[in-house]
């Protein structure tokens, strides 16, 4: 069982099964699946049925912890932390594109970041973007993240190889909220 996170503005859910044709339909978007290493395109029939169905195994094993961003009742995507294949977790998300530049991936970033240091104890995450991301590169400094590296990898939806920008989040270097940002930014 796996509680709900609440933001200001967001709930970070687990999926149900009822979601599937609100996230088939929310999923199917190439100009999110282009910035994605895991999203198929074009999505394919029963997928989001498949992949909600193997949520519970993910958390029982203690491996995953995806989640339906809502705000308002209204499906806008998916925030997940899952073990990667050296082992250690992985921050992956996506928003429909109606939601962007309204602060809420960051939001919801802050939102599943505080579960995972203060309820899952971890002492970092890792994430990665494609190297024209802009703004998940801004989503994952804002909330602290700093590069570790770059690696060029195939992806399938572009069907181009495609440079990854490797990130960590140590503990301690989680920006929690917005006041320290700018100030940061500013001194950068
Ligand atoms: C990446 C994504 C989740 C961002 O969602 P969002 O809710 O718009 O993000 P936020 O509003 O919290 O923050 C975006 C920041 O990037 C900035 N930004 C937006 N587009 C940008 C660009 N092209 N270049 C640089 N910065 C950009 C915004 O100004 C904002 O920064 P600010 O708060 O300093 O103004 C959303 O665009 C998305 O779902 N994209 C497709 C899937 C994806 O890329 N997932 C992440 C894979 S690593």
């Amino acid at each position: 069982m796996q509680t709900n996170l609440q933001t200001e503005r967001l709930t970070l859910r687990p999926y149900q099964p009822s979601d599937a044709q609100a996230l088939r339909v929310l999923a199917d978007n190439f100009k999110v699946a282009r910035m994605l290493t895991r999203l198929p395109h074009p999505y394919p029939e029963g997928e989001a049925e498949r992949w909600i169905g193997t949520h519970d195994d993910l958390r029982a094993a203690g491996t995953g912890y995806p989640f339906a961003v809502e705000k308002d009742g209204a499906l806008l995507g998916t925030i997940a932390i899952e073990r990667g294949d050296c082992g250690a977790f992985e921050l992956g998300y996506w928003l429909t594109e109606s939601a962007w530049g309204q602060g809420l991936a960051t939001e919801a970033a802050r939102g599943i970041l505080g579960f995972a240091f203060d309820e899952l104890g971890l002492a970092y995450v890792r994430s990665r973007y494609i190297a024209d991301n802009g703004a998940s590169a801004r989503v994952l400094t804002k909330v602290g993240f700093l590069g570790t590296g770059r690696a060029r990898t195939f992806h399938a939806v572009r069907q181009a190889e495609v440079e990854m920008i490797h990130l960590i989040l140590l503990r301690d270097a989680f920006i929690r909220d917005d006041s320290g940002t700018k100030q940061v930014y500013k001194a950068a």
